[in-house]
């Protein structure tokens, strides 16, 4: 059995995070949606919020499960017994960010990292653009899942 972790801050999942998910869950037989905490960052909803939103739109997705975590990603790894992380690629941007992350993951741990592309027509789509957008009064409710969509909007419009 192969264990992997989705890490993110996912505030909140959108439906880009949502087709990584799918996605790693077809080629991985066991795949944790981790929610990272950073105490830095108040953040939109609580960690348990964007828990549960994510619990709720993956329900209907086998081998998926949500947890969430502070610390240093590749000591939860460790943890839960899983050899990868997956990471959603949107751009070359993503890429830059990610590429010494995932080198400083291999360098300090076993754990290495799964790049996948994100679906073209959902490359434009982040958590903070879509939460500007609904805080501004636009509609983002076609590129998040329906009770984000919701919950969102109760939030911020
Ligand atoms: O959705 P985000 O904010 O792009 O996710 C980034 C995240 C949370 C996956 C990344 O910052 C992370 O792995 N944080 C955990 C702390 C850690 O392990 N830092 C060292 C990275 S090499």
């Amino acid at each position: 059995m192969t264990t992997v972790v989705c890490p993110g801050s996912f505030d909140p999942v959108t439906l880009g995070h949502l087709d990584i998910i799918r996605r790693a869950a077809d080629l991985f037989d066991d795949v944790i949606v981790c929610v990272v905490a950073n105490p830095n960052k108040q953040g939109t909803f609580t960690i348990d919020e964007r828990k549960a939103m994510i619990d709720e739109v993956c329900a209907d997705m086998p081998g998926v499960r949500v947890d969430s975590f502070y610390g240093l990603l590749v000591d939860y790894c460790r943890d839960q017994g899983a050899t990868a992380v997956i990471k959603g690629l949107r751009d070359s941007t993503d890429y830059d960010y990610e590429l010494p992350m995932a080198h400083m993951n291999r360098s300090i741990a076993e754990v290495d990292t799964v790049f996948l592309p994100t679906r073209a027509d959902l490359a434009f789509v982040s958590s903070s653009l879509c939460r500007e957008v609904t805080r501004l009064g636009g509609d983002v409710s076609h590129l998040l899942p329906a009770p984000v969509a919701r919950a969102l909007r109760e939030r911020l419009a």
